[in-house]
Protein backbone atom coordinates (compact mmCIF):
# COMPACT_ATOMS: atom_id res chain seq x y z
CA UNK A 1 0.00 0.00 0.00
CA UNK A 2 1.33 3.41 -0.59
CA UNK A 3 1.61 6.43 1.88
CA UNK A 4 0.90 9.90 0.71
CA UNK A 5 2.08 13.15 2.61
CA UNK A 6 1.07 16.55 0.76
CA UNK A 7 2.58 19.72 1.96
CA UNK A 8 0.35 21.57 4.26
CA UNK A 9 -0.68 24.38 2.63
CA UNK A 10 -3.15 26.18 5.31
CA UNK A 11 -1.57 29.69 6.49
CA UNK A 12 1.24 29.60 9.00
CA UNK A 13 1.25 25.96 9.20
CA UNK A 14 5.12 24.37 9.41
CA UNK A 15 4.40 20.93 10.47
CA UNK A 16 4.49 18.05 8.35
CA UNK A 17 2.59 14.73 8.83
CA UNK A 18 5.35 12.12 8.63
CA UNK A 19 8.50 12.94 9.51
CA UNK A 20 11.86 10.27 8.45
CA UNK A 21 12.19 8.19 11.02
CA UNK A 22 8.50 7.13 10.85
CA UNK A 23 9.24 6.84 7.21
CA UNK A 24 11.69 4.32 8.12
CA UNK A 25 8.67 2.39 10.48
CA UNK A 26 6.17 2.32 7.74
CA UNK A 27 8.72 0.85 5.38
CA UNK A 28 9.32 -1.72 7.82
CA UNK A 29 5.20 -2.06 8.13
CA UNK A 30 5.24 -2.75 4.45
CA UNK A 31 4.59 0.40 2.76
CA UNK A 32 5.42 2.11 -0.26
CA UNK A 33 5.99 6.18 0.99
CA UNK A 34 5.74 9.45 -1.30
CA UNK A 35 5.76 12.69 0.31
CA UNK A 36 5.34 16.29 -1.77
CA UNK A 37 8.67 17.84 -1.95
CA UNK A 38 9.60 20.28 0.11
CA UNK A 39 6.72 18.76 2.55
CA UNK A 40 9.09 18.57 5.62
CA UNK A 41 11.40 21.76 4.93
CA UNK A 42 9.90 24.35 7.03
CA UNK A 43 9.86 21.72 9.67
CA UNK A 44 13.15 21.04 9.27
CA UNK A 45 13.19 17.31 7.69
CA UNK A 46 14.60 18.44 3.99
CA UNK A 47 14.00 16.18 0.94
CA UNK A 48 17.12 14.86 1.34
CA UNK A 49 16.17 13.15 4.63
CA UNK A 50 12.77 11.50 3.25
CA UNK A 51 15.01 9.98 0.21
CA UNK A 52 17.29 8.59 2.60
CA UNK A 53 14.82 6.84 5.10
CA UNK A 54 13.53 5.36 2.01
CA UNK A 55 10.52 7.64 0.63
CA UNK A 56 9.95 8.71 -2.64
CA UNK A 57 9.58 12.39 -3.10
CA UNK A 58 6.98 13.57 -5.86
CA UNK A 59 6.81 17.14 -7.45
CA UNK A 60 2.94 16.96 -8.69
CA UNK A 61 0.48 16.93 -5.33
CA UNK A 62 -2.71 15.66 -7.81
CA UNK A 63 -0.63 13.05 -9.12
CA UNK A 64 0.78 12.38 -5.63
CA UNK A 65 -2.43 11.93 -4.15
CA UNK A 66 -4.28 10.28 -6.41
CA UNK A 67 -2.08 7.35 -5.97
CA UNK A 68 -1.92 7.12 -2.51
CA UNK A 69 -4.14 4.35 -0.67
CA UNK A 70 -3.24 6.60 2.75
CA UNK A 71 -3.55 9.84 2.82
CA UNK A 72 -1.71 11.88 6.10
CA UNK A 73 -2.18 15.19 6.72
CA UNK A 74 -1.62 17.59 9.77
CA UNK A 75 -4.59 19.48 8.96
CA UNK A 76 -8.02 19.27 6.94
CA UNK A 77 -7.53 18.23 3.41
CA UNK A 78 -7.97 21.59 0.76
CA UNK A 79 -11.29 21.57 -0.58
CA UNK A 80 -12.02 23.79 -3.63
CA UNK A 81 -10.60 25.67 -6.80
CA UNK A 82 -6.38 25.75 -6.92
CA UNK A 83 -5.76 23.05 -4.15
CA UNK A 84 -8.23 20.40 -4.18
CA UNK A 85 -6.35 17.66 -2.22
CA UNK A 86 -9.92 15.72 -1.82
CA UNK A 87 -11.21 15.79 -5.33
CA UNK A 88 -7.69 14.72 -5.96
CA UNK A 89 -7.93 11.45 -3.84
CA UNK A 90 -9.13 8.11 -4.72
CA UNK A 91 -12.40 7.12 -3.76
CA UNK A 92 -11.85 4.49 -0.81
CA UNK A 93 -8.64 5.73 -0.08
CA UNK A 94 -8.45 6.69 3.95
CA UNK A 95 -7.80 9.91 5.41
CA UNK A 96 -5.89 10.29 8.49
CA UNK A 97 -4.94 13.87 10.22
CA UNK A 98 -6.78 15.63 12.83
CA UNK A 99 -9.31 16.90 10.50
CA UNK A 100 -11.38 18.89 13.68
CA UNK A 101 -14.25 18.05 12.01
CA UNK A 102 -16.62 20.30 13.76
CA UNK A 103 -14.78 22.87 12.73
CA UNK A 104 -14.01 22.20 9.42
CA UNK A 105 -17.89 20.78 7.49
CA UNK A 106 -16.78 21.74 3.99
CA UNK A 107 -14.05 19.16 3.91
CA UNK A 108 -16.04 16.83 5.75
CA UNK A 109 -18.86 17.37 3.27
CA UNK A 110 -16.14 16.96 0.38
CA UNK A 111 -14.37 13.55 1.90
CA UNK A 112 -17.80 12.19 2.47
CA UNK A 113 -18.56 13.24 -1.17
CA UNK A 114 -15.49 11.78 -2.50
CA UNK A 115 -16.10 8.63 -0.71
CA UNK A 116 -12.96 8.64 1.13
CA UNK A 117 -12.56 6.96 4.56
CA UNK A 118 -11.55 9.96 6.79
CA UNK A 119 -10.12 9.49 10.46
CA UNK A 120 -10.02 11.91 12.72
CA UNK A 121 -7.08 11.97 15.50
CA UNK A 122 -8.75 14.33 17.50
CA UNK A 123 -11.73 12.16 17.70
CA UNK A 124 -9.84 9.26 19.16
CA UNK A 125 -11.44 7.62 22.22
CA UNK A 126 -9.43 8.84 25.11
CA UNK A 127 -8.54 4.97 25.83
CA UNK A 128 -4.93 3.78 26.95
CA UNK A 129 -5.01 1.56 23.92
CA UNK A 130 -5.13 5.18 22.53
CA UNK A 131 -2.64 7.60 24.23
CA UNK A 132 0.24 6.95 21.22
CA UNK A 133 -2.23 8.33 18.99
CA UNK A 134 -3.55 10.89 20.22
CA UNK A 135 -2.28 14.38 18.44
CA UNK A 136 -4.72 16.55 21.08
CA UNK A 137 -2.46 15.90 23.69
CA UNK A 138 1.26 16.16 21.74
CA UNK A 139 -0.26 19.31 20.28
CA UNK A 140 -2.27 21.01 23.42
CA UNK A 141 1.52 19.97 25.34
CA UNK A 142 3.57 22.29 23.15
CA UNK A 143 0.73 24.85 23.34
CA UNK A 144 1.07 25.49 27.47
CA UNK A 145 4.53 25.49 27.05
CA UNK A 146 4.68 27.88 24.51
CA UNK A 147 1.45 30.30 25.42
CA UNK A 148 4.02 30.41 28.99
CA UNK A 149 7.06 31.50 27.24
CA UNK A 150 5.01 33.76 25.01
CA UNK A 151 3.52 35.36 28.65
CA UNK A 152 6.78 35.22 30.12
CA UNK A 153 8.29 37.53 27.03
CA UNK A 154 5.30 40.00 27.22
CA UNK A 155 5.56 40.46 30.81
CA UNK A 156 6.56 43.76 32.51
CA UNK A 157 8.35 41.96 35.08
CA UNK A 158 10.69 38.42 36.30
CA UNK A 159 8.90 35.48 36.39
CA UNK A 160 11.24 34.18 39.62
CA UNK A 161 12.04 35.81 42.72
CA UNK A 162 15.57 37.38 42.93
CA UNK A 163 17.70 38.52 45.39
CA UNK A 164 19.37 41.16 44.10
CA UNK A 165 21.69 43.54 45.52
CA UNK A 166 19.51 46.09 45.02
CA UNK A 167 16.97 44.38 46.83
CA UNK A 168 14.45 41.74 46.53
CA UNK A 169 11.78 41.02 43.88
CA UNK A 170 8.69 38.92 44.48
CA UNK A 171 7.87 35.74 41.66
CA UNK A 172 5.40 36.58 38.99
CA UNK A 173 1.45 35.53 39.90
CA UNK A 174 0.28 33.07 37.50
CA UNK A 175 -3.22 31.52 37.19
CA UNK A 176 -3.86 29.23 35.00
CA UNK A 177 -8.05 28.95 33.69
CA UNK A 178 -8.42 25.40 32.47
CA UNK A 179 -6.10 22.30 33.91
CA UNK A 180 -6.22 19.74 31.03
CA UNK A 181 -2.84 18.22 28.97
CA UNK A 182 -2.36 22.04 27.88
CA UNK A 183 -3.53 23.94 30.83
CA UNK A 184 -1.21 21.25 33.32
CA UNK A 185 2.08 21.82 30.68
CA UNK A 186 1.73 25.89 31.20
CA UNK A 187 1.59 25.09 35.02
CA UNK A 188 4.99 23.22 34.87
CA UNK A 189 5.82 25.40 32.35
CA UNK A 190 5.35 28.84 34.59
CA UNK A 191 6.54 27.17 37.86
CA UNK A 192 10.05 26.20 35.84
CA UNK A 193 10.28 29.77 35.00
CA UNK A 194 10.10 30.25 39.29
CA UNK A 195 6.52 32.11 39.02
CA UNK A 196 3.97 31.20 41.68
CA UNK A 197 1.34 29.45 40.04
CA UNK A 198 -2.37 28.69 40.53
CA UNK A 199 -4.55 26.89 38.42
CA UNK A 200 -8.65 25.85 38.65
CA UNK A 201 -10.99 23.85 36.62
CA UNK A 202 -14.10 22.88 36.52
CA UNK A 203 -13.60 18.73 36.54
CA UNK A 204 -12.42 18.76 40.45
CA UNK A 205 -10.34 15.19 40.05
CA UNK A 206 -7.88 17.49 38.35
CA UNK A 207 -6.57 19.01 41.64
CA UNK A 208 -4.14 16.53 42.41
CA UNK A 209 -2.88 16.54 39.02
CA UNK A 210 -2.56 20.46 39.75
CA UNK A 211 -0.35 20.15 42.63
CA UNK A 212 1.55 17.04 41.13
CA UNK A 213 2.81 19.97 39.00
CA UNK A 214 3.22 22.67 41.37
CA UNK A 215 0.00 24.60 41.23
CA UNK A 216 -2.16 25.40 43.59
CA UNK A 217 -5.79 24.98 43.13
CA UNK A 218 -9.08 27.29 43.80
CA UNK A 219 -11.93 26.22 42.79
CA UNK A 220 -15.72 25.49 43.54
CA UNK A 221 -18.13 23.20 44.78
CA UNK A 222 -20.58 22.85 41.75
CA UNK A 223 -23.74 21.69 41.72
CA UNK A 224 -24.15 19.72 39.14
CA UNK A 225 -20.87 17.71 37.66
CA UNK A 226 -19.34 19.07 34.71
CA UNK A 227 -17.33 15.91 33.64
CA UNK A 228 -18.92 14.78 30.35
CA UNK A 229 -16.37 11.60 29.92
CA UNK A 230 -13.21 10.89 28.59
CA UNK A 231 -11.64 13.78 30.28
CA UNK A 232 -13.44 16.47 28.57
CA UNK A 233 -16.15 19.11 30.34
CA UNK A 234 -19.44 20.34 29.40
CA UNK A 235 -21.16 23.76 30.15
CA UNK A 236 -21.99 24.79 33.62
CA UNK A 237 -25.48 25.02 35.04
CA UNK A 238 -26.18 29.13 34.94
CA UNK A 239 -25.89 28.62 39.32
CA UNK A 240 -22.34 26.94 38.59
CA UNK A 241 -21.16 29.45 36.11
CA UNK A 242 -21.88 32.49 38.39
CA UNK A 243 -20.10 31.10 41.21
CA UNK A 244 -17.29 30.43 39.11
CA UNK A 245 -17.52 34.26 38.17
CA UNK A 246 -16.77 35.23 41.29
CA UNK A 247 -13.67 33.28 42.04
CA UNK A 248 -12.00 34.18 38.61
CA UNK A 249 -12.84 38.03 39.01
CA UNK A 250 -10.90 37.81 42.23
CA UNK A 251 -8.05 35.59 41.03
CA UNK A 252 -7.60 37.39 37.59
CA UNK A 253 -7.32 40.72 39.58
CA UNK A 254 -4.11 39.85 41.79
CA UNK A 255 -2.65 37.76 38.91
CA UNK A 256 0.34 39.23 36.51
CA UNK A 257 -0.47 36.43 33.91
CA UNK A 258 -3.72 34.70 33.12
CA UNK A 259 -3.61 31.60 30.44
CA UNK A 260 -6.54 30.01 29.24
CA UNK A 261 -7.21 26.78 28.14
CA UNK A 262 -10.52 26.06 28.85
CA UNK A 263 -12.64 23.98 26.22
CA UNK A 264 -16.14 22.46 26.01
CA UNK A 265 -15.71 18.68 24.29
CA UNK A 266 -12.33 19.46 23.42
CA UNK A 267 -13.73 21.67 21.12
CA UNK A 268 -15.43 25.16 21.80
CA UNK A 269 -14.07 27.74 23.83
CA UNK A 270 -16.33 28.70 26.74
CA UNK A 271 -16.55 33.12 27.52
CA UNK A 272 -14.62 33.03 30.99
CA UNK A 273 -13.33 36.47 31.21
CA UNK A 274 -15.23 39.54 30.55
CA UNK A 275 -14.46 42.88 30.08
CA UNK A 276 -15.11 44.05 33.20
CA UNK A 277 -12.78 41.10 34.37
CA UNK A 278 -9.83 42.22 32.32
CA UNK A 279 -9.96 45.89 33.42
CA UNK A 280 -9.50 45.01 37.26
CA UNK A 281 -6.03 43.68 36.01
CA UNK A 282 -2.74 45.88 36.44
CA UNK A 283 -1.55 47.80 33.58
CA UNK A 284 1.32 45.58 32.09
CA UNK A 285 -0.27 42.24 33.15
CA UNK A 286 -0.93 39.52 30.37
CA UNK A 287 -3.53 36.95 29.33
CA UNK A 288 -2.62 34.60 26.94
CA UNK A 289 -5.87 32.71 25.63
CA UNK A 290 -4.83 29.58 24.41
CA UNK A 291 -8.41 28.61 23.88
CA UNK A 292 -8.24 31.28 20.74
CA UNK A 293 -8.83 28.06 18.08
CA UNK A 294 -11.97 27.60 19.80
CA UNK A 295 -13.01 30.91 19.55
CA UNK A 296 -11.39 32.30 22.89
CA UNK A 297 -12.00 32.14 26.69
CA UNK A 298 -11.99 36.28 27.09
CA UNK A 299 -14.58 38.09 25.16
CA UNK A 300 -11.29 41.03 24.62
CA UNK A 301 -9.22 38.18 22.49
CA UNK A 302 -9.11 38.49 18.88
CA UNK A 303 -7.80 34.87 17.57
CA UNK A 304 -4.99 35.01 15.87
CA UNK A 305 -3.95 38.70 17.29
CA UNK A 306 -2.40 40.92 20.73
CA UNK A 307 -4.77 43.42 21.44
CA UNK A 308 -3.87 45.83 24.88
CA UNK A 309 -6.88 46.87 26.66
CA UNK A 310 -5.87 49.18 29.34
CA UNK A 311 -2.63 48.71 29.11
CA UNK A 312 -3.32 44.57 29.33
CA UNK A 313 -1.73 42.61 26.89
CA UNK A 314 -3.99 39.69 25.54
CA UNK A 315 -2.17 37.47 23.56
CA UNK A 316 -4.74 34.82 21.06
CA UNK A 317 -2.07 32.55 19.28
CA UNK A 318 -3.40 30.52 16.83
CA UNK A 319 -1.90 27.10 16.23
CA UNK A 320 1.23 27.28 18.82
CA UNK A 321 2.48 23.80 17.88
CA UNK A 322 3.08 25.15 14.27
CA UNK A 323 5.97 27.67 16.33
CA UNK A 324 7.68 24.53 17.31
CA UNK A 325 7.49 22.74 13.98
CA UNK A 326 10.52 20.11 14.35
CA UNK A 327 9.22 18.56 17.55
CA UNK A 328 5.48 19.08 16.72
CA UNK A 329 5.79 17.13 13.80
CA UNK A 330 8.32 14.59 15.18
CA UNK A 331 5.28 13.69 17.34
CA UNK A 332 2.33 14.46 15.06
CA UNK A 333 3.93 11.64 13.22
CA UNK A 334 4.94 9.47 15.79
CA UNK A 335 1.58 9.77 16.88
CA UNK A 336 -0.25 9.07 13.26
CA UNK A 337 2.63 6.05 12.89
CA UNK A 338 1.28 4.54 16.35
CA UNK A 339 -2.46 4.57 14.59
CA UNK A 340 -1.34 2.80 11.17
CA UNK A 341 0.95 -0.09 12.87
CA UNK A 342 -1.87 -0.96 14.64
CA UNK A 343 -4.00 -1.37 11.93
CA UNK A 344 -1.78 -2.82 9.43
CA UNK A 345 -1.81 -6.58 8.41
CA UNK A 346 0.63 -7.88 5.65
CA UNK A 347 1.41 -4.37 4.77
CA UNK A 348 -2.37 -3.03 4.37
CA UNK A 349 -4.50 -0.55 5.91
CA UNK A 350 -7.55 -2.80 7.75
CA UNK A 351 -10.21 -1.28 7.95
CA UNK A 352 -12.23 -2.66 11.09
CA UNK A 353 -15.46 -0.76 11.84
CA UNK A 354 -16.14 -3.14 15.01
CA UNK A 355 -12.40 -1.46 16.62
CA UNK A 356 -13.15 1.06 19.29
CA UNK A 357 -10.48 3.21 18.15
CA UNK A 358 -11.18 3.26 14.67
CA UNK A 359 -15.39 3.79 15.40
CA UNK A 360 -14.14 6.87 17.52
CA UNK A 361 -11.56 8.37 15.16
CA UNK A 362 -14.36 7.66 11.82
CA UNK A 363 -16.09 10.64 10.22
CA UNK A 364 -16.32 9.70 6.91
CA UNK A 365 -16.87 6.29 5.06
CA UNK A 366 -18.87 4.56 1.85
CA UNK A 367 -20.02 8.19 1.31
CA UNK A 368 -21.89 9.10 4.50
CA UNK A 369 -20.52 10.72 7.60
CA UNK A 370 -20.48 7.85 10.45
CA UNK A 371 -19.48 10.93 12.95
CA UNK A 372 -22.52 11.45 14.84
CA UNK A 373 -21.83 15.35 16.86
CA UNK A 374 -20.46 16.13 12.86
CA UNK A 375 -23.77 14.41 11.50
CA UNK A 376 -25.66 16.83 13.75
CA UNK A 377 -23.60 19.68 12.98
CA UNK A 378 -23.81 19.45 9.33
CA UNK A 379 -27.86 19.20 9.54
CA UNK A 380 -27.79 22.24 11.89
CA UNK A 381 -25.81 23.92 9.31
CA UNK A 382 -28.50 22.64 6.25
CA UNK A 383 -31.46 24.06 8.30
P1 LIG B 1 -9.80 20.10 26.77
O1 LIG B 1 -8.79 20.68 25.84
O2 LIG B 1 -11.10 19.64 26.23
O3 LIG B 1 -10.14 21.22 27.89
C1 LIG B 1 -9.13 21.83 28.65
C2 LIG B 1 -9.55 21.90 30.09
O4 LIG B 1 -10.51 22.95 30.30
C3 LIG B 1 -10.21 20.63 30.65
O5 LIG B 1 -9.46 20.18 31.77
C4 LIG B 1 -11.60 21.09 31.05
O6 LIG B 1 -12.10 20.40 32.19
C5 LIG B 1 -11.39 22.56 31.33
N1 LIG B 1 -12.59 23.41 31.31
C6 LIG B 1 -13.67 23.35 30.50
N2 LIG B 1 -14.58 24.30 30.82
C7 LIG B 1 -14.05 25.00 31.86
C8 LIG B 1 -14.51 26.12 32.62
N3 LIG B 1 -15.71 26.68 32.42
N4 LIG B 1 -13.71 26.58 33.62
C9 LIG B 1 -12.51 25.99 33.87
N5 LIG B 1 -12.03 24.93 33.17
C10 LIG B 1 -12.78 24.44 32.18
O7 LIG B 1 -9.16 18.93 27.62
P2 LIG B 1 -7.82 18.10 27.37
O8 LIG B 1 -6.69 18.92 27.81
O9 LIG B 1 -7.78 17.61 25.96
O10 LIG B 1 -8.00 16.83 28.29
C11 LIG B 1 -8.52 16.84 29.59
C12 LIG B 1 -8.16 15.54 30.31
O11 LIG B 1 -8.47 14.38 29.52
C13 LIG B 1 -6.68 15.41 30.61
O12 LIG B 1 -6.34 16.04 31.77
C14 LIG B 1 -6.52 13.89 30.71
O13 LIG B 1 -6.78 13.47 32.03
C15 LIG B 1 -7.60 13.34 29.83
N6 LIG B 1 -7.01 12.76 28.62
C16 LIG B 1 -6.89 11.39 28.52
C17 LIG B 1 -6.32 10.81 27.41
C18 LIG B 1 -6.20 9.33 27.32
O14 LIG B 1 -6.45 8.65 28.29
N7 LIG B 1 -5.85 8.79 26.18
C19 LIG B 1 -5.82 11.62 26.28
C20 LIG B 1 -6.00 13.06 26.48
C21 LIG B 1 -6.57 13.57 27.61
Amino acid sequence: MRIGVPKETAPGERRVALVPESCKKLKQAGYEIAVETGAGLAAGYPDEAYREAGAAVETDPAQLLGAADVVLEVGPPAVGAGRDEVGWMRAGAVYLGSLMPLRNLAAVRALAARQVTAFATDAIPRTTRAQAMDTLSSMANISGYKGVLLAAVELNKYFPMFMTAAGMVPSAKVFVIGAGVAGLQAIATAKRLGANVTATDVRPEVKEQIESVGGKYVGIELTESAAAGGGYAKELSEGDRARQREILVAQVAQSDVVVTTALIGGVFAPRLLSAETVKRMEPGSVIVDLAADGGGNCELSRPGESTSVGGVTILAPLNLPASLPLHASLLFSRNLTAFLQAFTKDGAFQVDLNDDIQQGALITHAGEVRHARTREALAKEGA
